[in-house]
């Protein structure tokens, strides 16, 4: 089972080059998580599971950030991260190849840290926000957003019905990868930090089966990296006919969430802020 940091990179290296393109919602994500960051401009900001760097991207454009650190676990995601954001005008962009919870990073060094859909990701995920929280200067705001409880519910009880099944890995992931923006909370406080604001999106959607796929194969991936190609091929196409013979006219339906936590480190809001 692919819980590992490496499963996980290697998993997601796969899914860099289609990322942009297959999660635009995530893109939106970002920018909500970004635009709900009280007492912007945030100048030195640091992403952890930064991706492609959808909330960078927004830091640097509606939060005024001017030096951004990425951090992955994958470096084809890194590799794309700096493509992306290094021609950003007048904004500074590294990025490293690293855990969560074994930054290189100093301590006390940013003014925000943000992390969009990837805490979920993270085998510890109280470790990393206390990681997240040891790289604020005093006054810095954390920000962070990951897929909250019951997302996609009714893809997982199709995929968990079929016959013969698919791995159990795939099925378990959503108990264990979802949380509620209670536990962000949680883990915002135990890392030391004030939580500000804390809520859940909650959403019925619709998809064309197509698109809808190619999200869950650029997400899932990363889940069962380890599986031979052919028998991943193979579990893909009975996914794929058991979400298209469950579509209404409308696209595929589906329940969207995701849990948002807003927290900030004790002391007065860094200067520039
Ligand atoms: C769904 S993507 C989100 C990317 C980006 N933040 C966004 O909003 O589009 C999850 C990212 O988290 C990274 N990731 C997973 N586990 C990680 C860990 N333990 N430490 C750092 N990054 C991790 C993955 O490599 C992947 O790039």
């Amino acid at each position: 089972m692919a819980t590992d940091d490496a499963g996980i990179a290697a998993g997601w290296d796969r899914s860099a080059a289609a990322y942009d393109d297959v999660l635009d919602a995530n893109r939106r994500g970002a920018e909500r998580l970004v635009a709900a960051l009280p007492d912007a401009p945030y100048r030195e900001v640091v992403d952890v599971g930064c991706g492609t760097g959808f909330a960078s991207w927004a830091m640097a454009r509606r939060a005024g950030a001017r030096r951004l650190t990425g951090v992955d676990v994958a470096p084809a995601m890194v590799e794309r991260y700096l493509e992306r954001l290094g021609g950003l005008p007048g904004v500074a962009v590294d990025a490293v190849v690293a855990p969560a919870d074994a930054m290189p990073l100093p301590a006390a060094s940013a003014d925000a840290v943000v992390s969009a859909m990837a805490l979920h990701w993270m085998p510890d995920r109280a470790g990393a926000v206390a990681a997240m929280a040891r790289l604020l200067r005093p006054g810095g705001t954390l920000g962070v957003l990951c897929s909250g409880a019951g997302a996609d519910g009714e893809y997982r009880d199709l995929i968990a019905g079929l016959d013969p099944p698919v791995p159990a890995e795939l099925v378990d992931a959503y108990a264990r990868m979802q949380a509620a923006e209670g536990e962000l909370e949680d883990h915002a406080r135990a890392a030391g930090l004030e939580p500000v604001d804390a809520w859940t999106e909650r959403r019925r959607r619709r998809m064309p089966p197509e698109r809808f796929l190619a999200r869950k194969r650029a997400t899932e991936s990363a889940l069962i990296a380890h599986l031979p190609e052919e028998e991943r091929e193979a579990m893909w196409r009975r996914i794929a006919a058991a979400v298209h013979a469950a579509a209404e006219p409308g696209g595929f339906a589906f329940t969207f969430v995701k849990a948002y936590v807003v927290a900030r480190a004790p002391g007065p809001a860094p200067p520039g802020a």
